[in-house]
């Protein structure tokens, strides 16, 4: 199990962390503690998850703030955390002209491993492990955006780092490939620290012990998935109404999802009263939480 001891996790201490880009304020204060297993960042577009992960990544240096990874302390441990760590750009740039294979074989050399025959072994299992098997002889420039995405994971495992950071890693995978991820994710998960943005709820729900969301740069909420569903106990209700009933329904609520249902629609929303009196309750699920918690509905830190 994940958190164990002697499973090569790394704990992760940042402590109001903060990062501007000229006026910008991407991220704002920012207390995480991350230990080993799968951590989950989600958050809307702009959020700060892409500038969160790169920090945790050392490509990026916050304004403010300490970060301890494995007890090294940034920016003095930078070389330390850079050979435990593993890490899977949002933007992946690959060598068009090189093939799959020999693309690995030089960031596998990058990463030291001078050994051919090491780097022979080690490219054709995290081939395996990515299910690129069967294009590692094409050129990467005539990958699809998914094979992109799965040679980017490659190359985040071929020296087999305890700490993974990983920048929305299913965005673009069809869905056979999606599910095959999300194996891979848990099962790497056992033995390592993982963080990984995406804004799939489904995803967390599946495959973290823990998670975090961002909105606007500012920290919503860092704990288990079943603590965020907690919040929304007795919030969440199917709604059905006309659309133009549905409009106009009193008090303030967000709608989680919409469907159509005989002549008007069935819609889920989470709101603090029974949305004019036509809702049922509805047992709360992780994304009705989320969609709560980033609309605004659920102040912070409500129980
Ligand atoms: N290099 C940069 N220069 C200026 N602003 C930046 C830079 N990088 C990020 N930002 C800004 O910081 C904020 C957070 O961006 P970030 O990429 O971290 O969000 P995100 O949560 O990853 O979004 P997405 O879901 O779209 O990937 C945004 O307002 C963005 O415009
Ligand atoms: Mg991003």
């Amino acid at each position: 199990m994940a958190g164990e001891p002697g499973t090569g996790g790394v704990v992760v201490e940042a402590r109001g962390l903060a990062k501007r880009f000229g006026r910008v304020t991407a991220l704002e204060k920012v207390d995480l503690t991350i230990g080993p297993g799968i951590f989950g960042l989600l958050g809307p577009n702009g959020a700060g998850k892409t500038t969160l992960l790169r920090i945790l990544a050392t490509v990026l240096d916050p304004s403010e703030g300490t970060l301890a990874i494995a007890g090294h302390r940034l920016p003095r441990g930078k070389e330390a955390v850079r050979r435990l760590l593993g890490y899977v750009p949002q933007e992946f740039a690959v060598y068009r002209r090189l093939t799959g294979r020999e693309f690995l074989d030089y960031v596998a050399l990058l990463r030291g491993l001078e050994d051919p025959a090491v780097r022979r072994r080690r490219v054709q299992e995290v081939l395996e492990r990515v299910n690129l098997l069967d294009a590692a002889h094409r050129l990467c420039g005539t990958y699809s955006g998914g094979m992109r995405r799965r040679l980017a994971v490659a190359q985040a495992l071929l020296a087999d780092p305890p700490f993974l950071v990983v920048d929305e890693p299913t965005a673009g995978l069809d869905p056979e490939e999606h599910l095959r991820f999300l194996d891979l994710l848990a099962e790497l998960g056992r033995t390592r620290t993982i963080v990984f943005s995406t804004h799939v709820v489904a995803d967390v729900a599946a495959t973290c012990s823990r998670l975090a969301v961002l909105r606007e740069g500012r920290l919503l909420f860092a704990g288990s998935a079943a603590e965020l569903v907690s919040r929304v106990r007795g919030r969440v209700w199917e709604v059905r109404a006309s659309e133009t009933e549905l409009q106009r329904l009193p008090g303030e609520m967000a709608v989680v999802k919409v469907r159509p249902a005989g002549a008007g629609v069935a819609a889920r929303v989470v709101a603090g009263q029974n949305p004019g009196g036509l809702g049922v309750p509805a047992e709360p699920t992780l994304e009705d939480a989320y969609v709560g918690l980033v609309s605004g509905v659920l102040a912070e830190g409500e129980g």
